[in-house]
């Protein structure tokens, strides 16, 4: 299948990890497995890929897939917005952290106090960000992870980011979210339209974000 060629996709996958001195650091459980699984799907359909990608344990294998590894969230935007421009289509799966460490040590931080706080700082919204300067041309995709109200947050997020479509997992799915290497989701695009799907195993619905996203390039 070659439906993407001649396409470039800027895809980030995985966690950030935000250090709070040499030796720790603020993450999240994400896998990866989600953003490489699309990954996979986009290049297997003729897609150039780079994949911005926090600290995983998966890896990439196809020759069109170039990764970038990086580790904070300042540096996942800073790789996205290197590359956005020369892309086509960019899916943003990663869990960037929301807050960081607003001055982390240079060394390691000792025990001495009883109580120990940390000073955290926002850190930028990479998707809102390239929704911002996204050109008519471009695709913006970006994922949701809500527990409650997950309609209505999703919609919230699209508008408020500029997207094209949002994929929508909830965590009151048993089998989706972090820990699985299944999924359920459910996209919502910019005239609401609404698109459920089943539970299955991720690779299997990259390839449903695959044929959403290849409908929605017909649409256009
Ligand atoms: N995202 C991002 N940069 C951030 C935070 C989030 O690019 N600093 C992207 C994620 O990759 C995902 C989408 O934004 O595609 C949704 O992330 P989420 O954390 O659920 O949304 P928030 O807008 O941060 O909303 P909230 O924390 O209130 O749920």
């Amino acid at each position: 299948m070659n439906s993407l060629k001649g396409n470039k996709v800027l895809i980030t996958a995985g966690p950030t990890y935000e250090p709070i001195d040499p030796v720790r650091f603020i993450g999240n459980r994400s896998s990866g497995k989600m953003g490489y699984a699309i990954a996979e799907a986009l290049a297997n359909a003729g897609a150039e890929v780079i994949l911005v990608s926090g600290p995983v344990n998966v890896k990439a294998n196809h020759e069109n897939i170039k990764v970038i590894p990086v580790e904070t969230a300042a540096e996942m935007y800073e790789a996205c917005h290197q590359h956005f421009d020369s892309c086509q289509i960019a899916i943003l799966a990663a869990a960037v952290a929301d807050y960081t460490p607003a001055n982390p040590a240079n060394q390691k931080i000792k025990k001495k106090t009883e109580e120990f706080s940390l000073e955290l700082v926002k850190t930028k919204d990479i998707l809102k960000s390239l929704g911002e300067i996204k050109q008519d041309e471009q695709i913006l995709v970006g994922f949701a992870l809500e527990t409650n109200n997950e309609l209505e947050h999703a919609k919230g997020k699209l508008e408020k980011k500029n997207l094209d479509f949002i994929v929508l997992n909830s965590l009151r799915d048993k089998g989706a979210g972090f820990k699985h290497d299944t999924n359920k989701i459910t996209i919502v695009d910019r005239n609401n339209k609404i698109t459920k799907f089943e539970l299955k195993e991720k690779l299997l619905v990259a390839e449903d974000i695959l044929a959403y996203l290849l409908e929605y390039l017909k649409r256009k």
